[in-house]
């Protein structure tokens, strides 16, 4: 038989995994809010914490909502086994450390999320680990920064806030064959529109508080790989506690119904705006791998899914336009860090979410104040373009 399509097999993991299928069931997956589980004797608690019988002991280590939903996660992703964490941090940070240990070195992509770069700053190196940041698209400078002691090479997808893309097949070839850790940040994508383990990548990280829950209301991550890595990453989350509440995994879970409908419709507006804001007075440059002037164009067009790139991008404003007057004088897109949520967003990265990178970092990425990061929501595309368009001209 035809295999179904993703969106249909991540809508039914829950109901197929879950439901016993009798008169009166819940339809969708009850929210186990409770610390511990019970045991009718002492011989049965035993077994269950050995592993020899199925059951839950402590939510910490186990939960039944969160099962559900990282059973939803692995579906999406394509994974053998995924884990639903208390952030995308979480994710990320738990990843590396079960990864890493005292003396190993990371490769790792210049554009990325801010709290990823502190984390390599701070607890990674008083860890003892040590990085190197490279140009991720620039599959040669990845290659030649990798030492005898790399053991993780860790990139996101499309970078943050600058829209870089990193070929992820391409650069699994190079850490596949010296048996590298390749960790992908697939945030800005979602698995709806890519699935890096199916090109390779060993572990796919997400902050699914953005796209994969998508309504702003949770803050919730999710790591996917093989069974024998998330085993040794959910023993790392047992042990610092970054465990997802239940409650938050069944919103993210709620969420992730619709995610590949809000994928294509974020995906679909954000050309449009893109397009017109590429022809509007003020705006020095836009950078949104949708657009054939994106330099990694052609790869979005052959690797995601219906050549669909997502909801972010970001705009250099020109000189003569006053970037203060500009985002205050915008009516539709808030103005509020995170993205991925169903009304639209602006930031400037410098203040914000880069604040911590300094001025050689920001200015080896290009990243200046003139910089806003825009996160596209699902109002419809000429309200969009029509609010930046008069508040270009207030600013001008
Ligand atoms: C690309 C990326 N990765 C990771 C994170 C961290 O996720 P969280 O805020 O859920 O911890 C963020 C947050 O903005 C992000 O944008």
């Amino acid at each position: 038989m035809r295999e179904r399509e993703p969106n249909t097999r991540l809508l039914h993991t829950a109901f197929k995994s879950n439901r016993a299928g009798q008169v009166g069931e819940a339809l969708t997956p009850p929210v186990v809010l409770t610390t511990s589980f019970y045991f009718p004797s002492l011989e049965k608690g035993a077994a269950v914490a050995r592993g020899d019988e199925p059951g839950f002991v402590y939510t910490r280590g186990g939960n039944p909502t969160l099962r559900t939903v990282e059973e939803t996660v692995s579906t999406l992703e394509g994974a053998e086994d995924s884990l639903v964490v208390a952030s995308g941090m979480a994710a990320t940070t738990s990843t590396l450390i079960t990864l890493l240990k005292p003396g190993d070195h990371v490769v790792a992509g210049a554009a990325q999320y801010g709290g990823t770069y502190g984390f390599l700053h701070g607890v990674a190196a008083r860890m003892g680990v040590s990085f190197t940041t490279v140009d991720a698209t620039d599959v040669g400078q990845l290659e030649r920064a990798i030492r005898p002691e790399t053991r993780v090479v860790f990139v996101e997808t499309v970078g943050n806030p600058m829209m870089t893309v990193t070929p992820i097949d391409a650069v699994a070839t190079i850490t596949r064959s010296r048996d590298i850790a390749l960790v992908v940040d697939n945030t800005f994508a979602s698995g709806a529109l890519y699935r890096p383990l199916s090109q390779g990548a060993t572990v796919v990280v997400n902050s699914a508080t953005k796209y994969m829950n998508g309504h702003g209301d949770t803050i919730i991550g999710t790591i996917s790989g093989a069974a024998t890595v998330i085993a040794a990453i959910k023993d790392t989350v047992n042990q610092l506690g970054g465990i997802a509440n239940p409650l938050a995994a069944y919103l993210m879970w709620r969420g992730m119904a619709t995610l590949y409908a809000r994928m294509a419709v974020h995906s679909d507006t954000a050309l449009q705006v893109a397009e017109a804001l590429e022809a509007m007075p003020g705006v020095a440059r836009v950078r949104y791998p949708g657009l054939k002037s994106h330099p990694q164009h052609d790869w979005i067009a052959s690797h995601f899914t219906g050549g669909r790139a997502g909801g972010m991008m970001s705009i250099d404003l020109d000189p003569h336009t006053d970037v203060a007057a500009f985002v205050d004088h915008l009516a539709l897109f808030h103005r509020a860090v995170s993205l991925g949520d169903t009304t639209s967003l602006i930031e400037q990265p410098t203040s914000l979410t880069h604040r911590k990178l300094t001025e050689a970092e920001q200015a080896s990425m290009a990243l200046t104040p003139r910089t806003l990061r825009l996160s596209i929501g699902l109002e419809a595309p000429a309200d969009l373009i029509e609010d930046l368009r008069q508040a270009l001209a207030t600013a001008r």
